[in-house]
């Protein structure tokens, strides 16, 4: 008896103390503390990339220096989506409030034309020669003009561009051990990867296929970027970089010639900025429509308390997909390159156009797909990417997402430079009206031309404080998922009071305004919830898939500690010091 007496005792001592010592609330699950350092952190997808950047960091570079040597290596270590073939863009905010846009998303060669990639029956061509897949599919590169202008204009003038290149360079030729992931997502893509001699040779083992803990070494590749360390990015554009992949293009009845990689230039452009219930977002304009998308959304949900409805809640859903829904309709219709096509973005991010446009938002019914237009505007003023995030000791920030489009892009490495090419000629619309790779559709503004950056979902993105200082910077990957993704995480931030790695991991949706369905994630919602939301008219895919891959980066108030957070559902590592 006494003994028991002693161990209920005990019992209510726990719960006191509990009481005065509360466990951390946690808004779901299990999970990790995000990575915690006092000076400089990188936030990227494989470990090796976010060394090579924090060594940066630590020789007195800056956040774009270190951002330019994680890109790099990102080429050599991630090759499914890190690149020197592809193109991306990168946010900037300095510490003194300075900030920029570097836009180097990939060109449509000169000889592109609107029906490149129909038939004569009017058909999307699939395969070789359609815009997914071979030496057809790929824009000019802009990642080596855009890093180049990152750090000619923006970089600390204290490291040497030839000392940023070095690490890659040496990894390219000294190899690295492939990690159980990389070498099954080679073999998984063997069957496009096996038809283009150098991919085959370099990521297939030529054919033979690696295994988890071989080193794949990519000599190729370290002369090119060797040559390029020696003659800088240009070389890329007007050296023997450049011959060598013009002559592979011109073999294969591919589009990229001399004269469209000499003409390429990376832009500078003006970040997009905006607010959620007063925070200033900073993020990408077009030709991204991931920064326009994510604010029209933000502008829509400010009008309703997200806190109260609770964060995994049937209605939160339910309104976040309704917003998502008349977002993407106006993405379809109004975005494309700037340079070519007038954007109303200023309109497109207004609140009180927003306002309009969520008066149509039933929180009782889902509207169907069909029954959405875009929005009115008076036109009055003038599947895989990857995204890393640097801070510096000073707290300059930098948010950069770049891609090949799809998972090895066309799967083309350009014969003897060791680059693969990306698939981006099908972020354009191909036939206006009808769903690209990702099921999405994009309008007749959209539609190919020569010169013209194709539309992209990437979205870099900063946060600031109510008192101007960074709080978040993040991305993320997975073509339009993208913007859910970074939405839901700033949503998950800003509403819910998560830290950047619950933010990051929180199971989220996507609604892209066709196909007509939510996406929703495994474990990300309940039976019951799923019922609710069918019972309000919302539409479901077959099975619950992943919703794009962020990382990013949090700066604590007051004290400066930064907090670096890599998504669950990939591969990468946040390292700080
Ligand atoms: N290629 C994917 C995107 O740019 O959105």
């Amino acid at each position: 008896m006494k003994k028991i007496n002693r161990q209920i005792a005990l019992f209510v001592l726990f719960l006191f103390l509990l009481n005065l010592f509360p466990l951390p609330q946690k808004t779901f699950g299990a999970w990790r503390e995000p990575v915690r350092a006092k000076r400089g952190m990188v936030a990227s997808q494989h470990e090796l990339a976010s060394k090579i950047g924090v060594e940066v960091l630590k020789k007195g570079g800056n956040a774009v220096d270190a951002a330019v040597a994680v890109a790099l290596a990102l080429a050599v270590v991630y090759p499914e989506a890190g690149n020197l073939g592809g193109g991306g863009f990168m946010i900037i905010r300095f510490k003194d409030g300075k900030t920029a846009a570097i836009d180097y998303r990939e060109m449509a060669p000169a000889a592109a034309t609107r029906d490149i990639f129909v038939d004569t029956e009017g058909n999307l061509i699939r395969g070789e020669g359609g815009s997914t897949v071979g030496y057809r599919a790929s824009g000019v590169p802009g990642t080596p003009a855009g890093l180049d202008l990152a750090y000619q204009k923006y970089g600390s003038k204290k490291i040497l561009w030839k000392d940023l290149v070095e690490p890659s360079r040496l990894l390219a030729q000294n190899g690295y051990v492939l990690s159980y992931r990389l070498a099954e997502l080679f073999k998984s893509y063997k069957g496009t990867l096996e038809k283009y001699e150098d991919s085959k040779r370099i990521f297939l083992n030529g054919g033979k296929m690696f295994e988890e803990g071989d080193t794949l070494k990519q000599p190729e590749l370290a002369a090119t970027l060797g040559r390029m360390q020696k003659l800088g990015a240009k070389e890329f554009y007007t050296g023997r970089t450049a011959e060598l992949i013009a002559e592979d293009m011109k073999r294969n009845k591919g589009l990229i010639t001399l004269e469209d990689l000499k003409n390429y230039v990376a832009k500078e452009r003006t970040p997009l900025r905006g607010t959620y219930r007063g925070y200033e977002i900073l993020t990408m304009p077009p030709p991204s429509s991931g920064g326009i998308v994510m604010l029209q959304v933000l502008n829509m949900l400010e009008g309703y308390d997200l806190r109260k409805m609770g964060y995994n809640s049937a209605q939160k859903h339910h309104l976040v997909a309704e917003a998502m829904r008349r977002a993407f309709a106006d993405r379809a219709e109004f975005m494309a390159d700037p340079d070519f096509a007038e954007v109303p973005t200023a309109q497109l991010i207004d609140k009180n156009y927003a306002k309009k446009r969520a008066e149509t938002i039933n929180l009782t019914r889902a509207t169907k797909s069909a029954d959405i237009k875009a929005g009115e505007v008076t036109f009055s003023e003038g599947t895989e990417t990857t995204h890393f995030t640097v801070v510096d000791a000073e707290g300059n920030m930098v948010s950069n997402t770049y891609t090949i489009n799809d998972l090895y892009g066309s799967r083309v490495t350009a014969k003897g430079t060791g680059v693969l090419l990306n698939d981006e000629m099908d972020d354009f619309a191909a036939r206006p009206g009808k769903p690209n790779l990702f099921g999405l559709i994009q309008g007749e503004r959209n539609a190919v031309q020569p010169k013209k950056r194709p539309l992209s979902s990437m979205t870099p993105t900063i946060v600031l404080r109510k008192d101007g200082s960074v709080w978040f910077a993040l991305g993320a990957r997975g073509g339009p998922r993208i913007i859910s993704a970074v939405l839901q995480s700033v949503i998950n931030m800003i509403d819910y009071d998560m830290n950047i790695q619950e933010a990051i991991d929180a199971p989220r949706i996507h609604q892209q305004w066709f196909p007509d369905e939510v996406l929703y994630e495994p474990m990300g919602m309940s039976p019951d919830t799923l019922k609710i939301l069918e019972s309000l008219g919302q539409k479901f895919g077959d099975r619950p898939i992943n919703i794009a891959s962020a990382t990013g980066i949090a700066i604590e108030e007051g004290t400066g500690v930064k907090f670096g957070a890599i998504d669950s559902r990939s591969d990468g590592e946040a390292i700080g010091y």
